[in-house]
């Protein structure tokens, strides 16, 4: 495993992930900025800040011309635009310029809202990540989406903007609880289902290793799924064709994410869609049944949810036919052709045949269960 991987975008929305088991090289990538006479502003969450905040600012304070950090309470429920704001607040007093850099210190939320700033502040000011979640370090912190939630709808403010860095310290793991742990589990399974099933084997054999935080194997899975993601946004960097297919199991999962207000974590609710999203391509003849019980089990394995209570199949639907990826009554759902490799599924919302429609019920009802079945 080399330590790096470079996203070869075009002209200078090209930029490198360093991988390393410790803070130690941040300094060193960081000083290829030329920060001498750069303000920095760090950008972090309640709970990153206790642990990482001082030795990550320890890197760069004395080798800046000013270095801030900036925290929000931590959680999916602040990222607005209220918390946008706080930091705008913080860069204006502070006299940030567009020669400034901000570095993203955290998970998703850090980073979707540390980009989004980078992209709107003075009209776009330089970004470095350091993802300190599983689900960050294979999936969001790569590519250069970034957004916001707006009243009921998820991610719908947002901009591409691609980081300067992404550098993954995979010894941060180690803090995380179990069930954030598990729940980036969720699009790394994804990324064997889409796109690689020798990496979706790979991962059932080593569910034991990978379960007690094996650092060897942790590093191959990490790295492995930013390969992978580095085929698709190097093909595909802003989502119109190919980049779509790691949208598997999102359009249930984020309708499960408004419907149970939060309370499950992104990683969980795209668990909870890939079953859905399989049941489709079993029912309509691309996979079988057993293919279909083997990914359940694979994703119950590492502690994901492939059931869901207290909420309706209709809710459900409801909150499908309000997705953003809704194009003229209609949602290309990704489903498997088998492990590894995917086809898109056009449901037309207006004049739906019955047979779909029923196909969609029972996708739905699948996943969900009545309170007192549990
Ligand atoms: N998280 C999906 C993407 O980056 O496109």
């Amino acid at each position: 495993m080399d330590n790096v991987i470079q996203i070869n975008n075009e002209g200078e929305h090209a930029y490198d992930i360093i991988f390393s088991d410790s803070f130690k090289e941040l300094k060193k990538e960081i000083l290829k900025f030329n920060i001498e006479k750069k303000r920095i502003c760090i950008v972090t969450d309640s709970n990153v800040s206790k642990l990482y905040a001082n030795e990550v600012m320890s890197l760069v304070d004395m080798n800046c011309k000013q270095c801030t950090v900036v925290q929000f309470h931590a959680g999916e429920l602040s990222k607005r635009q209220e918390t946008v704001n706080k930091i705008y607040d913080v860069l204006v007093k502070k006299k940030f310029d567009r020669k400034d850099l901000l570095i993203a210190l955290g998970g998703g939320v850090v980073g979707d809202i540390t980009g989004f700033v980078a992209a709107t502040y003075m009209r776009g000011i330089d970004y470095i990540q350091v993802p300190t979640t599983l689900l960050s370090q294979v999936d969001s912190s790569i590519g250069g989406k970034t957004g916001i939630d707006f009243k009921d709808h998820k991610n719908i403010i947002g901009a591409f903007k691609m980081p300067k860095l992404v550098y993954i310290n995979l010894s941060t793991l180690k803090t995380l609880t179990e069930r954030e742990f598990n729940a980036g589990m969720g699009e790394v399974i994804k990324y064997g289902l889409i796109m690689a099933d020798d990496f979706y084997h790979y991962l059932n054999k080593n569910i034991a290793k990978i379960k007690s935080h094996d650092l060897h194997t942790l590093s191959n899975v990490v790295y492995m799924c930013c390969r992978l993601k580095k085929i698709i946004v190097e093909d595909d960097p802003y989502e119109k064709n190919v980049r779509k297919i790691l949208n598997f199991g999102h359009t249930f999962g984020h309708a499960i994410e408004k419907c149970k207000g939060f309370e499950y974590l992104h990683g969980e609710c795209v668990s909870l869609g890939m079953v859905a999203a399989a049941y489709i391509s079993y029912k309509i003849g691309q996979i079988d049944l057993s293919t279909f019980n083997s990914i359940k089990n694979t994703l119950a394995s590492f502690g994901l949810p492939i059931t869901v209570s207290g909420i309706s199949s209709n809710e459900i639907l409801r909150e499908i036919l309000n997705d953003k990826k809704m194009h003229s009554g209609q949602i290309t759902f990704i489903v498997l052709k088998r492990i590894g490799k995917v086809n898109f599924y056009k449901v037309n919302f207006h004049n739906m045949p019955e047979d779909e429609k029923e196909l969609l019920i029972n996708a739905i009802e699948t996943i969900t269960v009545q309170d007192d079945a549990q």
